[in-house]
């Protein structure tokens, strides 16, 4: 039977791999400028500067819109809480620790960006953005230290992998409902960043999967079945994680087709032949999970169909004044 890694093994081993990713990730990375994606033009002063303060009718957002803008918003602002995480659960020294401080860096223009744009368009209510973004940040992110998790390395790194894809899905759905083209190319930049984020890690958890695989198939499969957002916890984040998934920005059904399965799938996890009794067993847990998952996201669907049908046949029956009771 295997023997698990110790974490210092774990950083020793995968050091070489890290820095190979790390070279990968900046030759392939895109060095732009929060700047460049902000409509200035539109600002004017707050109160406080002899300008006027926000009102709801000056924000162009759809209220589904500004609910995932916010939301993704306070998931990038949480990032001393994932840095804290990450600095931890892998290694401060050598190529970890310049991949910690990039990729720290990187993520940092990405609430930037955000915030930029939606004080200077005046896409949601500053004052309550502010609020949120204290009571969020004070309580720190969700994430697998947080949920009391085995916290060596594998662990990190399966979770970065599903969570940085999340990301990708969630900015890039959300630019979509922006309705807005500036909106949409500023969440296509950040969804793009996410995706060589996942990239690095899916890589780096492709190479545990080789060095130690039952080790790193029960951190994957752990990770899966227990998997949240990072926004979890966040001001009202059930209403607003509600509206995301009802209008298609992050539902069930993307969570397992665009996430899970496709990671799943890179892994081969369902296809390999090296994993020992502890693996197979893993294995098997996550597979039914993975099924469970299709169950549910199906359950889903079906029952946000009814909904959807419901409210359009009613806004139907208001714009032609028939209120449906003969
Ligand atoms: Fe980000
Ligand atoms: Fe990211």
């Amino acid at each position: 039977m295997s023997r698990n890694l110790t974490q210092l093994e774990l950083l020793i081993e995968l050091e070489p791999v890290v820095e190979r990713e790390l070279n990968r990730h900046l030759s392939t990375a895109k060095n732009w400028h929060p700047h460049d994606y902000v409509p200035w033009g539109e600002g004017r002063n707050y109160a406080a500067m002899g300008g006027a303060d926000w009102e709801p009718e000056q924000s162009r957002l759809s209220e589904v819109a500004r609910a995932a803008m916010v939301v993704n918003l306070l998931t990038e602002d949480n990032l001393p809480s994932y840095h804290r995480e990450i600095a931890e659960g892998f290694s401060r020294d050598g190529a970890w620790g310049t991949w910690v401080g990039r990729w720290t860096a990187e993520e940092n223009r990405h609430g930037i960006t955000m915030r930029d744009y939606l004080v200077v368009t005046r896409g949601v209510d500053p004052v309550a953005l502010e609020h949120a973004r204290m009571a969020h940040m004070t309580k720190g992110a969700d994430t697998p230290a947080a949920w009391d998790a085995d916290t060596n390395a594998l662990y990190g790194l399966a979770y970065v992998t599903f969570q940085e894809l999340a990301t990708r899905v969630s900015h890039r759905n959300t630019g979509k409902v922006c309705d807005d083209p500036i909106a949409d190319k500023m969440l296509q930049r950040i969804a793009a960043d996410e995706n060589l984020h996942m990239v690095f890690y899916r890589n780096m958890c492709e190479a545990a999967l080789e060095l130690t695989p039952d080790q790193a198939l029960e951190a994957i499969s752990m990770i899966v079945r227990r998997f949240r957002m990072p926004g979890v916890g966040m001001p009202d984040f059930r209403r607003k994680a509600a509206l995301i998934a009802k209008h298609g920005i992050y539902d069930p059904r993307q969570h397992l087709d665009d996430v899970v399965m496709p990671v799943l799938k890179k892994w081969n996890i369902f296809g390999r032949t090296d994993f020992g009794p502890r693996g197979e067993q893993c294995r098997e847990e996550l597979g039914a999970f993975v099924e469970q998952l299709d169950r549910d996201a199906a359950r889903f669907e079906e029952r946000r169909d009814r909904i959807l049908m419901a409210e359009a046949a009613r806004r139907l029956a208001a714009e032609t004044g028939d209120s449906g009771r003969g």
